[in-house]
């Protein structure tokens, strides 16, 4: 494990100074930050390669817990394992025994029972995967795969990563998120990552309502015209509307959201003319972004999903490597 590790605060931390949860970016050092995205390249690999695989995780048993719905972050946290040698659970909560009144402890300790080692999860709850990292055994770690509106760690990484591929210098970089700030775990970990990266010009674009408390997202400029918000940036980061986070009379109408908030081609000509293009999916194509955007040669939507593996790979191998 690197040294910078042991800069690293103490309840994400085993006694030995490596990293052992996973559960946010903040207080993550940048050299810990930077030391997994440098160890995440080693996991890049063209589409037209086969993928990176070793065995470092051999005897390793990963269970993937989502209580909320996803596609990308559970597969690629499912490919990751597999790719590193690991034995695999996914777990259809759905399907589970927590519908009949069994409690997330116990389902943990009976997982835990059944030797596995390291919980990826996604809970709408905020407090439950502090919870479980507080009460497992002191061998087993819990990662993050999506924490309420409150953190998403390995997006994060994951968007980090694809901007150095294109952006290498952070400290120079104009970065906008736009939409859906409020109730984004997305904006909050981008945010605390290019932060941490030295980033100084982020600016958050919403309408007021989705607009997150004055006491959030602390040094961003806060811009309520797309046009002004994304004028000469380098990244345009667009978010969806999170509907499952609002009542439902507040969710915008569709056609005039995308009139005052889409990103169409003619938007994107206010900002840099090499400026790229991300959203972490799923997209809601005429809502946020057009299909001319989101496929079109500044688009690097697709490539974050790769480097979501590679970031899950680099992650999983840190946390067991250090036990
Ligand atoms: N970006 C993301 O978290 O996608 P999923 O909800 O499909 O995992």
């Amino acid at each position: 494990m690197k040294s910078a590790a042991t800069t690293l605060p103490s309840n994400i931390t085993r006694a030995n100074g490596t990293l052992r949860h996973l559960l946010t970016l903040e207080d993550l050092p940048r050299a810990t930050l930077e030391s997994l995205l440098d160890d995440a390249e080693r996991f890049v690999r063209p589409l037209s390669s086969p993928p990176a695989r070793t065995n470092s995780l051999a005897g390793v048993t990963v269970a993937n817990l989502f209580t909320e719905p996803s596609t990308r972050t559970r597969v690629s946290f499912e490919l990751a394992a597999r790719r590193l040698g690991a034995d695999v659970v996914n777990l259809e909560v759905q399907l589970s025994s927590r519908t009949k009144g069994e409690s997330m402890l116990d389902t943990i300790f009976t997982l835990q029972a059944c030797h596995v080692d390291v919980f990826v999860i996604r809970d709408s709850e905020v407090g439950v995967l502090r919870l479980v990292a507080n009460n497992v055994e002191p061998h087993v770690s819990v990662l993050s795969a999506g924490e309420a509106h409150l953190s998403h760690p390995t997006q994060g990484l994951l968007d980090m990563l694809t901007i150095r591929h294109h952006k290498p210098n952070f400290e120079k970089l104009g970065v906008a998120i736009v939409g859906d700030i409020r109730h984004s775990r997305v904006a909050r970990s981008a945010w605390i990552a290019l932060r941490t990266l030295g980033v100084t010009d982020i600016r958050i674009v919403a309408p007021a309502a989705l607009m997150p408390d004055a006491d959030q997202f602390s040094g961003c400029q806060r811009v309520e015209s797309i046009e002004a918000g994304i004028a000469g940036v380098d990244v345009v980061m667009m978010l969806r509307i999170q509907k499952e986070r609002m009542q439902s009379a507040a969710v915008p109408d569709a056609e005039d959201y995308f009139s005052e908030y889409g990103l169409s081609a003619a938007r994107l000509a206010c900002a840099k003319p090499d400026a790229i293009v991300m959203h972490p999916q799923p997209m809601n194509r005429g809502i946020e972004i057009s299909s001319e955007v989101a496929d079109g040669p500044q688009s690097v939507i697709r490539e974050q999903v790769s480097n979501g593996v590679a970031v899950r790979m680099a992650v999983l191998e840190t946390i067991v490597a250090g036990r």
